[in-house]
This record gives C-alpha cells, structure tokens and sequence, in this order.
C-alpha cells in the first residue's frame, strides 16, 4: 500500500536551488527507507517537504495516511505518558534540563505514541547511547506502517533499513 508519493520537488532559499528532486520518491506501508548523503546535501529540507513543514517551490507530495517526525533539531518541550517516560528512562525529567539524549528519547516517545502510518526520523542515533540506539532500533523493526530515517550511521542504517536513497 502506497503511504506517500512525491515528485518534481525544487527548493530554494534567496534564489539559490538547494534541492532539485530527478526521480519520483515513493513510500510503501512496511518499508524502511535510509536517507543518506553528505551534510548539506538537502535531507532535512527534503524531508521537511515531505511533511509540509516547509513548501516546495514545484513539484508534488501526495499523502495517503498519518505521519509524525523526530526532527533534527527540536527544541519544543512534549508531553509524554507516564508508561512513555518509564520506557524510554524518562521518569522525573523536566525538559528544560533534559540532556540532548533525553530530549531525543521524549521526540521518539512522543511520535510513537502517536502510532502513526510513517515515522520520520531526522538523524535521531546522533545523541542516542547504545541502550537508545537497540531500543530504537527494535521499535522501527517492529513498527507496523513505513519508517523513512535520516542517518550517518551505516550499522544502526543496516539494522534498520530495506533500502537506501542516498542525495547527491
Ligand atoms: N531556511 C534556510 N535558509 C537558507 N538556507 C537553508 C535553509 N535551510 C537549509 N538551508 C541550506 O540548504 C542546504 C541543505 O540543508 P539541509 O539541512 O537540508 O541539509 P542536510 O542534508 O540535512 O545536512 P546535515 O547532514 O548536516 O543534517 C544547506 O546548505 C543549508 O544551509
Ligand atoms: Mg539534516
């Protein structure tokens, strides 16, 4: 079952071309896709295209079910169960004091709990331990809709993943 589909995106900021989309991108319910490239390359802008966080100049996404984000840099406090906060070894933390590891675990938390079609995951190994990273990793092996995942880390990227795009 197709979960997303877009096409023809372009993007770009005070006229200058960031990301120019050359082939249809497609997510299917079951699938997990690794974003890879360089720093720079346009991954978050292509994702946060993906989920209208950000407007593309041309092209199109159509979405065909319900998405939530683990983005990149999140600053935002969340609220999370309190079944959330022991899974995730969140008991007793207030987000402003939260470490960078700690507020990764609430985003993941937080989009989980929203059981979505797609999750969207914007480099969230970067600030993880190894306990967040196998935890992580098994709840994406066992989500049941797509999993569309930004990450340098080839191991945690092989876990994970059925396929990989890689922007060039
Ligand atoms: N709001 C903006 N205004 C101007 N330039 C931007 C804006 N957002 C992103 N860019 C530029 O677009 C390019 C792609 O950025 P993006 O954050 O998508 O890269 P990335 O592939 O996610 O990189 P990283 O691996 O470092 O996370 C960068 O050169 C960045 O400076
Ligand atoms: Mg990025």
């Amino acid at each position: 079952m197709l979960l997303l589909e877009a096409a023809g995106l372009e993007k770009s900021y005070k006229g200058k071309c960031i990301l120019k989309q050359s082939e249809p991108f497609q997510l299917f319910n079951k699938e997990r896709i690794g974003l890879v490239g360089l720093n720079g390359t346009g991954k978050s802008t292509f994702l946060k295209l993906l989920t209208g966080a950000e407007e593309a100049d041309t092209g199109y996404v159509h979405l065909f079910g319900t998405f939530a984000v683990v983005s990149q840099f999140e600053e935002n406090s969340q609220i999370i169960t309190s079944r959330s906060e022991g899974l995730w070894n969140l008991k007793g933390k207030s987000f402003e004091t939260m470490s960078g590891g700690e507020k990764t675990r609430t985003q993941i938390a937080a989009a989980l709990e929203q059981q979505p079609d797609i999750l969207i995951l914007d480099e969230p190994t970067s600030h993880l331990d190894m306990d967040g990273m196998d935890q992580l990793a098994k709840v994406l092996n066992h989500h049941h809709g797509a999993v569309l995942l930004v990450s340098h880390d080839r191991a945690f990227l092989d876990t994970v993943c059925t396929k990989i795009i890689e922007l060039d």
